[in-house]
Formats: structure tokens, C-alpha cells, sequence
């Protein structure tokens, strides 16, 4: 009998021992363990967090816009005094408080119907102050077929599926400066959607440029502006943009 009280004692004594240990395993009696499993737990929560902050930048991405408007103006391109007369020019315009050229004033009115962004394509080398010499420079760098060096480039490209494209016609072209931009941007995929403002010429075969220089984009029907109508180009602009599905 007391033989069998001690086997029972022992038997009891192992089981309660294989207990402790399975609790420990567990970690839910170890505060070390516990610990670890919280911080891991924090951890993976932590990761799940940034991967959830990823998302909800994208989603705070996709609810701003993914329309874009890049254009190029002289008059945003040139060393102009603060105080600029903008009547001292056919290309100088002062449009929400800005100065800025025909092709901005254009640009401006997009974003105003659209709630695009705006990107002023911007050389390092400034333009002349005056018209004239300017006139002068685009001739010069077309017939060199120069790309100027750009000062500025777009941040977070892929956010944007639309590309207003505008640009003054420099000499039945675009301003060089809109060859570096194209060089530079790889809008496959997207879709471009151009305007001019001229004097007259339009967009001469600058829209053939555009589908050369960037084939695998879409890209939609265009519309030009006389540079002096520009200011009053409002009305036509959101009729263009209601004609391709961008305003309302
Ligand atoms: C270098 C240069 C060349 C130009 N060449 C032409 C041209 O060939 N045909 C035309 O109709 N207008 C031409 N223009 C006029 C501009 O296209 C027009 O003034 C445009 O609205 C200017 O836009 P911006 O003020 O945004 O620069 C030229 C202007 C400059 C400065």
C-alpha cells in the first residue's frame, strides 16, 4: 500500500511538472515570453500598420486627383521684374495674382474646372526678358534641335493618368524645352491630352510629335487657343473639357 501511495505521489508530482512546462511553452505565464509575444505581436501590428498607412496614402492618393496639367510659358521661363507690365507684352499675363504667360493663363483655367495639379515645365536657363530675343533664342535652339536642361520634374508621375500638355507654338513647333520634357517623361499608358495657345499657327504638327515621342500613350483631341483670347478662353475650355468627359 505504501508503495503504491508513493508511485501515485510521483506520478502526480510529473504530471503537475509536465503541466508548468506546457504553460510555459505557451508563453501565457512568462512574462519574458509574454512580453516577446506582445512586441511581436506590436510588431506585426506595427508592419500591418505601415502596410495599412501605404494603403491609405494610396487611398488618400486616389481620392486627390490623377489629372495633371504640364505646360511651358515664356513668361514663367523668364527673369521678368517682379513689377512686370504685363500690357509690355503680347505673352505676359498676371492670372490669379500670378504672372504667367498665355499658355498659363490656359493652363490655370484647366485646373480651375478639373482640380488638376499644375506643373510649369521650367528651364535652367532663363529666356530673355523681352519678346523680341526670345523670338530670336526659339529659333535658334529649334534649328540646333537643343533640349534645354529642365530645373524642375514632376514628383509622383505615376499618380497622375491624365496629362494636360500645353505649350505657345514657337516657330511651328513646340518650345524646345517641351522636347527635354518628353525625353524626360515616360507617359506610356497615359493619356495626354494637348493644348496650344499661337498666334495664329495652332498646333502646326506638333499633336504627330507628341504621339512619336510618346507612342504608347493615348492621346486625345486637343484643343488651341488664340494667345490674345486667352483671358477669354474660359467658356471654351470647359466646353472642351465637358466634350471629353473631364468637366462636371
Ligand atoms: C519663339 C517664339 C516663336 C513663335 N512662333 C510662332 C509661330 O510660329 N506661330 C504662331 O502662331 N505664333 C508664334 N509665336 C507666338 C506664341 O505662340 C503666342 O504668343 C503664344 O500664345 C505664347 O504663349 P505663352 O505666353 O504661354 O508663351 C511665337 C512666339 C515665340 C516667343
Amino acid at each position: 500500500m505504501k508503495r503504491l501511495t508513493v508511485i501515485f505521489i510521483v506520478l502526480a508530482l510529473s504530471f503537475s511538472l509536465v503541466s508548468c512546462g506546457g504553460n510555459e511553452t505557451a508563453g501565457g505565464s512568462d512574462p519574458e515570453t509574454t512580453l516577446r509575444s506582445s512586441q511581436t505581436t506590436e510588431m506585426e501590428t506595427s508592419a500591418s500598420a505601415a502596410d495599412m498607412s501605404g494603403q491609405s496614402e494610396e487611398a488618400v492618393e486616389e481620392d486627390g486627383t490623377n489629372l495633371l496639367v504640364a505646360y511651358f510659358s515664356y513668361a514663367e521661363n523668364a527673369d521678368l521684374p517682379d513689377d512686370v507690365d504685363a500690357s509690355s507684352s503680347a505673352s505676359i499675363q498676371i492670372w490669379n495674382g500670378e504672372t504667367t504667360g498665355n499658355t498659363g493663363v490656359v493652363a490655370a483655367m484647366i485646373a480651375q474646372t478639373t482640380g488638376a495639379d499644375l506643373f510649369s515645365i521650367q528651364t535652367v536657363e532663363k529666356y530673355p526678358d523681352t519678346y523680341d530675343a526670345t523670338i530670336d533664342k526659339g529659333q535658334e535652339e529649334q534649328s540646333a534641335d537643343a533640349r534645354p536642361e529642365l530645373a524642375n520634374q514632376i514628383e509622383n508621375l505615376d499618380n497622375y493618368d491624365v496629362i494636360f500638355l500645353g505649350y505657345p507654338n514657337w516657330w511651328g513647333d513646340m518650345p524646345m524645352a517641351v522636347y527635354s520634357f518628353l525625353d524626360e517623361v515616360d507617359l506610356s499608358g497615359k493619356t495626354i491630352v494637348p493644348f496650344v495657345t499661337s498666334g495664329g499657327s495652332g498646333f502646326s504638327n506638333t499633336l504627330s510629335v507628341i504621339e512619336n515621342m510618346e507612342s504608347g500613350a493615348t492621346v486625345q483631341e486637343g484643343l488651341s487657343i488664340g494667345g490674345s483670347s486667352a483671358t477669354d478662353a474660359q467658356d471654351r475650355v470647359n466646353e472642351w473639357l465637358s466634350s471629353l468627359g473631364y468637366a462636371g
